[in-house]
């Protein structure tokens, strides 16, 4: 029964909301109880005695705190921002911002002069108000055995020793360290080290090929490498070094050489003795870390000064290198982590997201650290050994809010009810999802099946660009709607825009903007702010723009279309169709590919790729196979296509541009969708390429 009880309290509250908060046009619905009630089977309601003690109570609560967020962003940012620890405080202006390219560059800062650190806010800060002795990770290995805990005092004391390690080793302020780390403990270790020592972090998922390690080093020309060994997924064991090792030669060969390459022995899955070494450039963290004092200095940053650089894919072959700063995505996440999972201090906190990606930077080690959480690290599958596995740790930590993605709630749910009924999940009591639309039957089974009917389920909408949560239910404030990312964080104005950049009011759909700046924005494209401008900012003028699409219903509800660039989402992993095709195409055998996305059951997308041959190379499972793999050694696993599709050749237009919406059509047997194929060059390929449909 998803409609559980409640709804009448909150058909009274939202009635007697004060009337200045109906001016905000996209929450008007949320106030008209009888348009809501009138659809009554589409929405859960939070139980009175969750909404009860929930952080924002009501519709009303809500919209008086977003209403405020909006008219007054700098009031409502720096009473947030005061409770943090700054060593001094921002000057007067509490943000500035040009979102606007036709007024110049565009320019975000926030806090700008304030002077902090955000380790120390998650550290130090948490310890001085008395939790030191507080368990702030828990992990859990990948054999379900194996475990280990550190308390906030124990955390630090571990970043200071790294820390000092790296200044000893020439690391400074602005450096750029690069971290390749599957989910141990020194994986967030080594982020908060170079936070407070004000080095730049960028971590690199351990899931990527040597190739694609090798780019960023070149871009971002780290003075040091962190690492380890091996590490066994479920029963693979993955050799970590040897990626490693392949990127830092072909960097050195390319004019980037890397000093040190510091790696961690990561004994249950690789012996010392059977690690390949470079004399001189490797070290073992065991030996040298350890050794280190366990106190060290912070190094206090301006807000604006870069926190860490994330690697993401974008609509050309070449990844972005998203760079955010302190002090605003210090705010902003752990703002964010607290209203969205309407958190507690007693709260035991899990997301299973892997701090290589965003959600593991702001949601993993940022925004729970800093409200002083406990949070468990998983270095495993969630199938390993069976798919039981997610809820063997739910019972075993006790965990409160479990935040995942709708990739992870399909496979499970696919699985069988039996995985899930067999432990008890009753400490559960918010469940989260994020990294792509999350369909309304996923929805269900992880609202009913998961949650026993009881949880609110969070529906963060954000990106690696905005840092943090930009459209999310807030727990027990209002009603959901399956597959409804809901409403606007505080201080964010989500607008829709038609083709021309026009704000569309009302029920609608189009592409989603942003229309101000808030404090986890990203500032810049690392080494192209011009990228930067041209990618987010001017496509609709004045605007930042997501790439998504999105519509909104009578109720103001937003639903998350997907991306409407070229950029595929496979399992909550951003992939750009850009990025695959030259990594085909770099196949000696192959002439040309075009790669888009088609439904998939439980990744959401697959990777479809239309493959062309160098003329009289005869088509072979075995070089589909080879084809497959150049992808997962140019990018990664991750990436490899679902399908290849044996095309002759591509429909193209008279001035050469391969048509993709035919593409996908065929790639989805939409045959009846195809459209005008008149415009083509040779409309022939159509045909040809359906005949080779199936074979
Ligand atoms: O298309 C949206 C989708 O993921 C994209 C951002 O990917 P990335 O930067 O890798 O960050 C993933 C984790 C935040 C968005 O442009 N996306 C993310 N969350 C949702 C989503 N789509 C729909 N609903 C969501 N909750």
């Amino acid at each position: 029964n998803l409609t559980t009880n409640n709804h009448l309290r909150h058909m009274e509250s939202m009635k007697s909301l004060p009337s200045g908060a109906g001016k905000i046009p996209e929450l008007n619905a949320v106030i008209l109880g009888e348009s809501l009630a009138s659809e009554e089977h589409d929405l859960v309601f939070p139980s009175h005695d969750f909404s009860k003690q929930a952080l924002v109570t009501s519709p009303q609560k809500y919209l008086e705190m977003y209403k405020r967020s909006i008219e007054d962003p700098a009031g409502f940012w720096s009473d947030i921002a005061s409770q943090f620890y700054w060593k001094k405080k921002w000057s007067q202006q509490v943000y500035s911002e040009n979102l606007d390219v036709t007024k110049g560059n565009i320019k975000i800062e926030w806090f700008k002069s304030g002077i902090t650190n955000i380790c120390y806010n998650c550290l130090d800060k948490i310890i001085e108000s008395g939790n030191g002795d507080k368990v702030a990770l828990h992990w859990e290995g990948n054999e379900p055995d194996v475990d280990d805990s550190l308390t906030y005092k124990q955390l630090l004391e571990k970043v200071c020793q790294l820390a000092n390690f790296l200044k000893q080793n020439g690391v400074k302020k602005g450096d750029t360290v690069i971290i390749y780390l599957p989910m141990l403990m020194e994986l967030p270790i080594t982020m908060l080290a170079c936070a407070r020592i004000g080095a730049v972090h960028s971590v690199v998922f351990a899931g990527y090929s040597s190739e694609s390690l090798f780019q960023r080093i070149m871009d971002c020309k780290p003075k040091i490498v962190v690492t380890c060994n091996a590490v066994k997924r479920g029963k693979k064991v993955l050799n970590l070094k040897d990626i490693v090792d392949a990127a830092l030669l072909e960097s050195s060969q390319n004019g980037v050489s890397v000093d040190s390459c510091l790696t961690y022995e990561n004994e249950s899955a690789m012996k010392k003795e059977d690690t390949k070494w470079q004399k001189g450039r490797d070290i073992w963290w065991q030996d040298v870390v350890p050794k280190c004092s366990t106190t060290c200095d912070v190094e206090w940053v301006d807000a604006e000064d870069p926190l860490f650089l994330l690697y993401t894919s974008g609509s050309t072959g070449k990844p972005k290198g998203v760079l955010h700063t302190t002090g605003g995505y210090m705010i902003y996440t752990a703002t964010t982590f607290k209203y969205a999972f309407d958190y507690k201090d007693s709260d035991i906190y899990w997301c299973t997201a892997d701090c290589g990606w965003i959600t593991g930077h702001s949601y993993v080690t940022y925004g729970p650290l800093l409200n002083g959480a406990t949070v468990i690290l998983y270095e495993g599958v969630p199938n390993y050994p069976d798919s039981g596995r997610c809820w063997e740790i739910v019972d075993k930590y006790k965990v409160t809010i479990f935040y995942t993605a709708p990739t992870l709630v399909r496979s499970l749910m696919r699985d069988g009810n039996e995985y899930v009924t067999r432990y008890s999940r009753k400490s559960l009591r918010v469940l989260g999802s994020v990294g792509e639309p999350i369909n309304p039957s996923a929805w269900r089974w992880f609202f009913n099946v998961v949650g026993d009917s009881r949880c609110p389920i969070s529906d963060t909408w954000w990106q690696t660009e905005t840092g943090g949560f930009m459209i999310t239910p807030l727990p027990g404030a209002f009603p959901q709607k399956p597959g409804s990312a809901t409403f606007p964080f505080f201080g964010v104005q989500p607008v829709i825009v038609d083709e021309k950049g026009k704000e569309i009011e009302g029920e609608c759909s189009g592409y989603l903007c942003v229309k101000n700046s808030w404090p986890g924005a990203f500032r810049t494209l690392y080494g192209d702010h011009e990228r930067y401008e041209t990618t987010y900012f001017k496509p609709f003028p004045g605007y930042y723009f997501s790439g998504d699409g999105c519509s909104r219903d009578k109720n103001g509800y937003h639903w998350l279309t997907g991306r409407v660039d070229d950029v595929i989402n496979v399992s909550g992993h951003r992939i750009g169709t850009a990025e695959v095709e030259s990594a085909l195409v770099s196949h000696p055998q192959c002439a040309e590919a075009a790669v888009v996305g088609v439904e998939h059951e439980v990744k959401g997308q697959g990777i479809y790729a239309f493959v062309t041959l160098v003329e009289g190379v005869p088509y072979s499972e075995d070089l589909r196979k080879s084809l497959v793999n150049v992808v997962r050694t140019q990018i990664g696993a991750f990436a490899a296509p679902d399908r290849i599709h044996w095309a002759p050749s591509l429909p193209k237009t008279r001035s050469g541009k391969i048509m993709r919406r035919i593409l996908r059509k065929i790639a989805s047997r939409q045959l009846d969708e195809l459209g005008d194929i008149s415009t083509l060059a040779d409309p022939s390929v159509v045909d040809q390429l359906i005949e080779l449909a199936d074979s």
